[in-house]
């Protein structure tokens, strides 16, 4: 089983929720996890390398801390250079031998999850935030799964990152067990 988490951290060194879920799934069989800041600090995104590496993939994941509502600004490059050449560009060898693959979101929050609510300071749902990742998902034909989200990430003491930990290698399994890649075209 090969299973690829992407962690776009834009500070990864001063991590401590990403990290800790790093840790954890580092423990699980058949995870490669790959820190794109570190890969592409000052650097634009090595296309081929991309492609290869997402084809090469069984499952994906996105893993990344919550920024302004969003994802950090590489993850976005990322898919504008990857995912235009996969699905625009070169469809045939890319983006269709790409559909089936199962791709999961793992985000982490600064804020408490009542504040994602339309009574709370940021109104929306973390998950209506996530959408444009989800309509990706949907037109890449890549199946989606419920994220795996972390609030309060950034006040967690030692015993809630352990958690935190558990947590997430738990909805990766159950993803790993409830999602099977589709049928792959060569
Ligand atoms: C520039 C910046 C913007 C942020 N924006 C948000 C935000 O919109 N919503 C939120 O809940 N937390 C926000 N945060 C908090 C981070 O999501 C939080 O610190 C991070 O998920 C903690 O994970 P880490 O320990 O791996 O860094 C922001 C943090 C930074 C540095």
């Amino acid at each position: 089983m090969n299973t690829k988490i992407l962690v776009f951290h834009p500070n990864f060194s001063e991590s401590r929720a990403n990290v800790a879920m790093v840790r954890a799934a580092q423990m699980m069989n058949g995870i490669e996890i790959i820190d794109m800041y570190a890969q592409y600090a000052g650097k634009s995104i090595d296309v081929e390398l991309e492609t290869a590496r997402l084809l090469a993939a069984e499952r994906i994941v996105l893993q990344f801390p919550v920024q302004w509502y969003a994802s950090p600004a590489l993850l976005k490059q990322w898919l504008d250079d990857v995912f235009t050449s996969l699905y625009y560009v070169n469809y045939a060898e890319g983006g269709q031998r790409l559909e089936g693959t199962p791709l999961l979101v793992a985000a982490t929050a600064g804020n408490q999850i009542d504040a994602y609510t339309p009574t709370g300071l940021n109104f929306f749902a973390l998950e209506t935030l996530l959408q444009p990742l989800e309509a990706t998902a949907y037109r890449c034909k890549l199946p989606w799964y419920p994220p795996f989200l972390a609030y309060r990430a950034n006040k967690l003491d030692t015993g809630e990152l352990a958690t935190l930990g558990i947590s997430y290698r738990e909805h990766l399994e159950r993803w790993r067990h409830e999602i099977s890649p589709g049928l792959k075209s060569n």
